[in-house]
């Protein structure tokens, strides 16, 4: 949600870099934020210079060639997606304030905003935009010239204090070359360091391409960089620290390596997500180290009830996690949607694991969720993908997932890499507990190892299922069944043609069909089926061969994903994907791979912007 980047060089030092390219670098690998409009500002010898336009970074680039910036070793730029105002020009950021002196960006949502617009038109300030951050800008401005000593940082404290919600600022002004000064609260910013420059950025990808070397920060901080330099403070003006780490993603990660879309790249990355996230978490005897989670082994073992907070596809990771953790653990695992979790009053307590997944790790429903379960009690274990990110901070343990940065906005190889993760919980839970014996420990983790390769055998044959999309581009709505495992699978696999393909589709539980949405199928419906293996619970597997039945008895197109093998599918099915075998349990890092190519070749062809469908944005840091 909104992408930003802040950048001071020094021109003595040979290594340091324009600040037009280090900022239309880091935009172009933040624009999976939001791809409303884009902008930036420099601080040249005349004074603050900005350029913004609505619609892709590429409508700056083209005012960029029409309208050149003078050279600048100190900017910000911003790549928005709309909240306050529609994604006009002028509602595109940097907004300018102190008589086009000052210029600022903005990631969140001022909650105050009006009531401090007011304030300022009390004082004879004029907005020509209907965004909050326009006031935030015009504060800053006020503040700044009221102060009289020319204290940027001094003047971002006082306006950080007197915001209310959810913000990152950077600000530069026209008597600071040199200096870019940020604010954050609830709202994402690292700090990069380089020889003679440093960064800003709302994630690493901001500056990966110049360094490796990071800071994260904390809630109500204000940071001053300057080429030599960088200053942490809270919003009283007293020191504080961040945490630096090494970025282990390199750029080449980021890039989409020959393939049509990140979207498909990431698909294809995931036998390196899945292996790569189980790598080092057990040893040759099954018996699993998660020495990284800062949970006591006997607090764990404690726990009487877990509760998985997330949204969207890693809600979807969760729905699964619940059958893999019941079945092995004996633990209740409820699922529930962050934004809906806080508002009905929920029953946790010091014995209840809250178990939060986010990609991102910057989600806002998760992040507030997270904060209430922690001040009812609960403990909270996070499974993110993102270094440094809000979510794992604020939380008592954290699982990493290595999926590697994920660009695309559509989730793909994070949501294999969120399930891998979450069976990992659940077999060290159940080895903590004693619920399985190290025997059938090993013995998963075994058929854990053979997914990746498993997955690539999918790969290979993608050519299968994108042909079937190529032919089903003029589909207009799309029904996606499953039981078991398999329900949030379709529910995945529906979501996914929904946000790249725009097709109507919908994901349900295969045995609720007949209380109502059967009425749906009519002739030439398409209707994926995904089906459970027939060597787990053979009443499941027939189960699924009846409802196959019974769509295609009402006209539906059956197109089924089965396990190699299952010949008792073969006759209902109009267009047949047989994944290889595994456990039941395990069937969704597989039964999925099929489902997102469709997904992905469909928006394909019909032309789609697979990676940045529209309305969308990587990082949802507003409620
Ligand atoms: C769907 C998708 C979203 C995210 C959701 C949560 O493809 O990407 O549904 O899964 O917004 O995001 P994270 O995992 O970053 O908390």
């Amino acid at each position: 949600m909104c992408g930003i980047v802040g950048y001071v060089g020094n021109a003595g030092r040979s290594a340091n870099h324009g600040a037009l390219d280090v900022i239309l670098e880091g935009l172009r690998r933040l624009e999976y934020r939001g791809y409303d409009s884009a902008g930036l500002a420099v601080v040249t010898e005349a004074g603050i210079e900005s350029r913004k336009k609505s619609g892709k970074l590429a409508n700056l680039v083209g005012v960029l060639e029409a309208d050149p910036l003078p050279a600048s070793l100190t900017g910000i730029g911003h790549t928005r997606w709309a909240t306050h105002g529609g994604p006009t020009d002028a509602n595109a950021h940097p907004h300018l304030a102190d008589e086009g002196n000052l210029a600022m960006i903005h990631n969140g949502i001022i909650e105050n905003f009006s009531e401090l617009k007011a304030k300022l038109r009390t004082e004879g300030v004029e907005f020509i935009s209907d965004t909050d951050t326009e006031v935030a800008a015009a504060l800053l401005g006020s503040i700044y010239r009221a102060d009289g000593e020319g204290d940027l940082t001094r003047s971002m404290e006082l306006t950080a204090s007197q915001l209310e919600g959810a913000f990152t600022l950077l600000a530069v002004h026209a008597e600071h070359p040199g200096v870019v000064v940020a604010a954050r609260r609830n709202s994402p910013l690292v700090l990069g360091l380089g020889d003679g420059e440093n960064f800003l950025g709302s994630d690493v990808s901001g500056f990966i391409d110049f360094t490796r070397r990071a800071v994260e920060l904390g809630q109500d901080q204000i940071v001053t960089i300057t080429p030599d330099s960088h200053t942490i403070t809270d919003f009283s003006g007293n020191p504080a620290e961040g945490k630096e780490f090494h970025v282990d993603w390199d750029a080449a990660s980021a890039e989409k390596g020959g393939f049509a879309s990140f979207m498909e790249k990431e698909i294809f990355d995931q036998p390196a997500a899945v292996a790569d996230t189980l790598l080092g978490r057990s040893d040759a005897y099954g018996h699993l180290t998660l020495d990284e989670l800062r949970i006591s082994p006997e607090e764990l073992a404690s726990v009487t009830k877990i509760v998985v907070l997330a949204c969207g596809t890693s809600a979807y990771a969760g729905s699964v996690a619940k059958y893999a953790i019941e079945n092995w653990c004996r633990i209740p695992v409820e699922v529930e949607l962050s934004h809906e979790f806080r508002y009905r009053d929920p029953i946790v307590d010091s014995n209840t694991l809250v178990v939060s997944i986010s990609q991102s790790g910057e989600t806002m429903d998760t992040l507030m969720a997270v904060r209430y379960a922690k001040e009812q009690g609960a403990k909270i274990l996070s499974i993110c993908n993102t270094n440094g990110s809000t979510i794992p901070r604020e939380s008592d343990a954290v699982l990493y997932t290595h999926a590697g940065p994920e660009i695309a906005v559509a989730s793909t190889k994070a949501f294999l890499a969120q399930i891998t993760a979450t069976y990992l919980l659940g077999l060290y839970l159940a080895q903590l507990r004693g619920n399985l014996f190290t025997g059938q420990i090993k013995d998963i983790l075994a058929d854990l190892g053979k997914i990746p390769a498993k997955i690539q055998e999918i790969l290979d044959r993608a050519e299968e299922i994108k042909s079937l999309a190529r032919s089903m581009q003029d589909t207009e709505s799309v029904l996606f069944l499953g039981r078991h495992v398999g329900y949030p699978v379709a529910m995945e696999g529906a979501l996914k043609l929904k946000e790249i393909a725009y097709i109507h589709a919908e994901g349900f539980a295969a045995g609720e069909l007949k209380h109502g949405p059967i009425a749906l199928i009519d002739e030439g419906k398409p209707v994926f089926v995904v089906v459970p293996s027939p060597r787990g619970r053979d009443s499941l597997h027939s189960k699924v061969v009846s409802n196959i039945q019974e769509v295609r008895a009402r006209g539906a197109k059956t197109l089924v994903i089965a396990e190699n093998g299952d010949e008792a599918v073969r006759e209902f099915a109009e267009f047949l994907f047989y994944v290889p075998e595994t456990p039941t349990l395990l069937m969704p890092l597989l039964a999925t791979v099929p489902l997102q190519l469709f997904a992905c070749e469909l928006a394909t062809v019909k032309g789609l912007d697979v990676d940045q469908p529209r309305n969308l944005a990587k990082s949802v840091t507003v409620e």
